[in-house]
């Protein structure tokens, strides 16, 4: 089963406007010709400055996260309206930093989840287990657990708009990767867990993308594992000079 490359950024919570605005448009003139899916995900302020700049062009837009509601007394909070409104494509949701740093559980995420493709969006659903839990040998678990709560009670007719990114807490922004043989094999993994849900030929179709320190020197070897099918890049996804090697992988 040939899939296409989904190599997206998540830009977390860094860049003032006009900093975004020069990423996005290196971004977009040196990858008009890139072969692969390409995404960028701004914090919430950012994204009218970098939609104005990806409109029509090979990338994507995404936000990092949205409200588990529509609309109502939510102080802080960002609404797939408010998103849809901007011209957001994509939101990456259940992010390790999420479900660590800010508490937030299966249940939630999964809401979030339902919320945002019942509104049209396409949705990262990221997985990963901590450092104690591999160590453990919970790994598969962990994944399977937060791949299943998060994916409950979405319909088979919407799987084609989920991605899913295994992202192993204990390689994001450590510079210590997964190596491709372990990414791979949680990717099977993972597919297994999406065939059990939807069956085999859903399983084959979606997209897993693996995050966890993916650089120029290890994004190819990374891409070249059968069930990797992209990257959630971070770090490496704040410069044009990182990033368009990885999206670029040879
Ligand atoms: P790093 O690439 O900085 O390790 O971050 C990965 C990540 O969390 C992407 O969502």
């Amino acid at each position: 089963m040939s899939r296409p490359y989904y190599i997206a950024g998540n830009w977390k919570m860094h860049k003032t406007r006009a900093e975004a605005a020069e990423l996005a448009k290196a971004l977009v003139s040196q990858l008009k010709d890139g072969k692969h899916k390409y995404l960028a995900a701004p914090s919430f302020t950012l994204i009218e400055t970098v939609a104005a700049i990806v409109k029509g062009t090979n990338i994507r837009l995404g936000a990092q996260d949205c409200a588990p509601e529509t609309e109502g007394a939510h102080t802080g909070e960002v609404s797939v309206l408010q998103l849809k409104d901007l011209g957001v494509q994509t939101i990456i949701l259940g992010h390790s930093e999420r479900r660590h740093i800010y508490k937030e559980d299966d249940a939630l995420i999964n809401k979030k989840v339902k919320l945002a493709l019942q509104h049209g969006f396409e949705v990262i659903l990221c997985v990963g287990e901590l450092l104690e839990e591999r160590e453990a040998g919970k790994a598969e678990a962990v994944c399977e657990t937060q791949t299943v709560k998060g994916l409950e009670g979405v319909a088979a007719k919407d799987l084609d708009r989920v991605v899913i990114a295994y992202e192993p807490v204990w390689a994001i922004g450590t510079g210590k990767t997964a190596t491709p043989e372990d990414a791979d094999a949680i990717h099977a993994f993972i597919r297994k867990v999406v065939g059990k849900l939807y069956g085999q030929e859903e399983a084959d179709k979606i997209l897993i993308q693996y995050g966890g320190s993916v650089k120029p020197d290890n994004a190819a070897q990374l891409m070249a594992k059968e069930n990797i099918d992209g990257a959630l890049v971070g770090g490496a996804a704040l410069k044009a000079d990182s990033f368009v090697p990885i999206a670029k992988f040879a």
